[in-house]
């Protein structure tokens, strides 16, 4: 099998962006674009993979360097194309012989099955020295066009802002992804001249300049919705809009019920298990484990946290990260939790925090219950027994430990240990005054009397 190396294309500066961020660590589904890509390339096994980043780009370049592909990264000094971006790569490549394929790190949507089938175009028999990716947008103005030849053959691309009275361009535009034979693309690209209006060098003149060679350029045509680049806010959105579909239908296609999916946001890591139900206007954020049946009621805001079968959770919660929610666990509205762990069958049902709490198996903790687990500087645990009941606005003051089947009376402020079986107290004695209204309400009375007299004697 000849090799594959890959050469991820991100050090244009993204001016449309308006940002202070570099355009591919914009994030889509919570994962920053580059990242996305990287993902995808790494189902298609590359040997090598080179990232190409712009001087300044440190964090750009250390992300990429923590992917698994570990691609080397290259530096491009200045932005002068996109032909000139990919002989930034030329030299960490060094001899390499097989094919490369080229991706713009700010085309997150793009899929594995479409590079194995420019892979796959690449090596047809009569061995095309390019191949690129075709598709159809709505709107033709940004792209750069795909041109043929009499015979039907691709024999150039024509950027839009090079066009001039259409160019014999079809309609069909460049995605940007490309296959080349290695032992070609370097001397081609060598051959790539600036003179167009960006006054840039073209990676797309490599078409023209293979057909000119008398070497093959072909193409395979792709989804629009598959190839679309970030250039602005708004395509960033767009392009989050198509994720969120995707990752959505996914998720109905292996068993969850959406009530109403254009109002669920997930992300690129949710995992979602069989017959899990999520309810209207729900926002999971990156590194969520939901188990079958489970259920996640409207307007919950989930992160980092892992939700057991036949659990439920919501409305109106918020698990955060590191919140680990046992089976058969209930989570109600207006309860936040981090850090914490629920045992099977546990209940906080209402207006609660749980921090850096254990939470044992079958306990209930009552409504408006706080662990105090933060004393200005330091994080401490609350530790809650099976079986225990926190009675209505305790304050846990960790760190802390109620044992099993424990009680704490309701409005108490625990901070001292609480063996198992005990009941824990800490509220002051109520006190009671018999009639103490009525002699207020008489005393009042009596002195707004007086101060009426005094005020008309005044007058008089
Ligand atoms: C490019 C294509 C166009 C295609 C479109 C698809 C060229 C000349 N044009 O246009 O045919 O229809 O993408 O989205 O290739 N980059 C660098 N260094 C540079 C310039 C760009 O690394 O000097 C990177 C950018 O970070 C980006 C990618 O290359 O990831 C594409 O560059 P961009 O300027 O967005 O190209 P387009 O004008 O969109
Ligand atoms: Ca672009």
């Amino acid at each position: 099998m000849p090799k594959t190396a890959a050469i991820v294309l991100a050090a244009g500066q993204g001016a449309r962006m308006q940002s202070d961020v570099a355009k591919v660590l914009h994030p889509v589904a919570g994962r920053p674009m580059l990242l996305a890509v990287l993902d995808t390339l790494a189902r298609v096994k590359p040997d090598r993979t080179v990232v190409v980043v712009a001087p300044g780009m440190e964090e750009v370049a250390a992300i990429a360097h923590q992917h698994p592909l570990a691609p080397q990264i290259a530096l491009q000094k200045q932005a002068l194309g996109t032909a000139h971006a990919v002989r930034a790569a030329e030299k960490s490549l060094g001899r390499f012989a097989g094919d490369v394929l080229i991706l713009y790190g700010d085309s997150p949507l793009i899929d594995a099955s479409t590079l194995r089938r420019l892979k796959a175009a690449r090596r047809r028999k009569h061995n095309p020295a390019v191949v690129v990716a075709g598709f159809k947008p709505s709107d033709l103005s940004q792209y750069g066009r795909l041109a043929f030849d009499d015979k039907g053959g691709l024999c150039g691309i024509i950027e839009f802002r090079d066009l001039v009275n259409g160019d014999g361009a079809s309609d069909i535009c460049n995605s940007g992804l490309m296959a080349a034979n290695a032992k070609h693309l370097w001397p081609l690209l060598r051959k790539v001249r600036c003179n167009n209006a960006k006054q840039e060098y073209y990676l797309t003149d490599l078409v023209a300049l293979a057909y000119r060679a008398g070497l093959c350029a072909e193409m395979i045509t792709v989804d629009a919705k598959d190839t679309i680049g970030v250039n602005s806010r708004s395509e960033l959105a767009y392009a989050e809009a198509l994720m969120q579909e995707r990752l959505r239908a996914a998720a109905m296609a292996k068993g969850v019920t959406m009530v109403d999916p254009a109002t669920v946001f997930l992300s690129w890591d949710t995992k979602l298990g069989r017959d899990v139900t999520i309810e209207p206007n729900v926002v999971i954020g990156p590194g969520v484990t939901v188990a079958n049946n489970a259920r996640i009621r409207a307007f919950s805001h989930i992160e980092g946290a892992k939700i057991s079968n036949s659990a439920i959770v919501g409305p109106f919660a918020r698990l955060r990260p590191g919140a680990d929610i046992g089976p058969d666990v209930r989570i109600g509205n207006f309860v936040e939790v981090k850090e914490s762990r629920f045992g099977a069958g546990a209940k906080a049902n209402h207006l609660s925090y749980i921090g850096d709490a254990k939470v044992g198996v079958g306990a209930n903790i009552g409504a408006g219950t706080i662990t105090c687990n933060y004393d200005g500087r330091l994080k401490h645990m609350t530790e809650i027994g099976a079986g225990a009941f926190i009675g209505s606005n305790t304050a846990l003051v960790a760190p802390v430990r109620i044992g099993n089947q424990a009680i704490t009376g309701a409005g108490s402020t625990i901070t001292r240990n609480v063996p198992a079986g005990a009941l824990a107290l800490s509220r002051s004695p109520q006190q009671v005054a018999p009639g103490w209204t009525v002699r207020q309400q008489k005393s009042k009375n009596v002195r707004q009397k007086l101060s009426l007299k005094s005020k008309l004697r005044r007058k008089s």
